[in-house]
């Protein structure tokens, strides 16, 4: 097995948390799976799950007049999400912690919405959809993204690029299978958009390595991790019809079965 740069990590976040997005997503993505819960209370309940630095938490806090509990492992990405919402004085409905969505403090059926953008997968999407059943009020919704496969067989290069970080990745259908044998019942799924990579994601991706890259211009070893790093749009570019971001919106019934 290759062991892993020392320094990869530290080169990851300088990269990540700098951006807008940890994941594909826009805004025009959240107002159009928004609308698909549409017995939504006025002022729903929200938790939104791995939420990184948070720009999907801040569209939320925008699109609606509801209040947000935020959740991420990683304290820095907290933090930063902290400081935007201070920032835009939200701290009345945005509250942002340190917390592990497999083991949520959270009280059972008590939210009327679950968003979770690119972050349910890693605790499993089966095991994620039971935690989400169970702090969702009866009648409450889950919108969330995930990774799919779109076609079988991909070149061995791009599943290298997901084998690491997603093994278990599945298809279209394996996903809507998962979320009706959790108890769900869909209200709507739709494939994002290229825009979604790039506008958030990718693109200032790109422009942050390229301005870390002159930062260590004479570190051959930070420079090596950088070129690692921006191996992954450089595949997004070739490959992109071999796998999608698919938003999911699903119900939690009222009466339960
Ligand atoms: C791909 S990022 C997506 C972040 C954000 N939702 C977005 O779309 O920009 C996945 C996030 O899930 C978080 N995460 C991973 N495992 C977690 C866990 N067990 N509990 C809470 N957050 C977790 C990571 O720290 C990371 O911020």
């Amino acid at each position: 097995m290759i062991k892993p740069n020392p320094r990869f990590w530290e080169f990851f976040f300088e990269v990540y948390e700098h951006l807008p997005r940890q994941g594909p997503g826009n805004r025009s993505c959240a107002a159009r799976a928004l609308g698909l819960c549409s017995e939504l209370e006025d002022s729903p309940a929200i938790l939104d799950l791995g939420c990184g630095v948070g720009g999907q938490t801040l569209q939320l806090a925008e699109m609606t007049s509801g209040s947000i509990v935020a959740i991420d492992s990683h304290e820095p990405s907290i933090n930063r999400l902290l400081a935007a919402v201070n920032k835009r004085g939200l701290s009345h409905r945005v509250s942002a912690i340190v917390g592990d969505m497999a083991n949520p403090e959270q009280q059972p059926g008590s939210f009327d919405l679950i968003w979770s953008e690119g972050a349910l997968y890693n605790i499993g999407i089966r095991n994620a959809l039971r935690v989400c059943y169970e702090l969702l009020r009866p009648g409450g919704y889950i919108a969330f993204t995930d990774a799919v496969w779109r076609k079988e067989n991909p070149p061995s290069e791009v599943r290298a690029g997901f084998e690491s970080d997603y093994p278990d990745m599945g298809s279209l259908d394996d996903d809507l299978a998962a979320i009706q044998d959790s108890g769900f019942e869909i209200t709507g799924h739709f494939t994002m958009p290229d825009e979604a990579w790039w506008d958030d994601f990718y693109t200032p991706m790109v422009e942050r390595i390229a301005e870390l890259r002159r930062k260590y211009a004479s570190d051959a070893e930070a420079l090596a991790i950088l070129r690692q790093l921006d191996e992954e749009p450089e595949l997004h570019r070739r490959y992109s019809d071999y796998y999608a971001y698919e938003f999911f919106v699903a119900q939690r019934p009222l009466q339960s079965l």
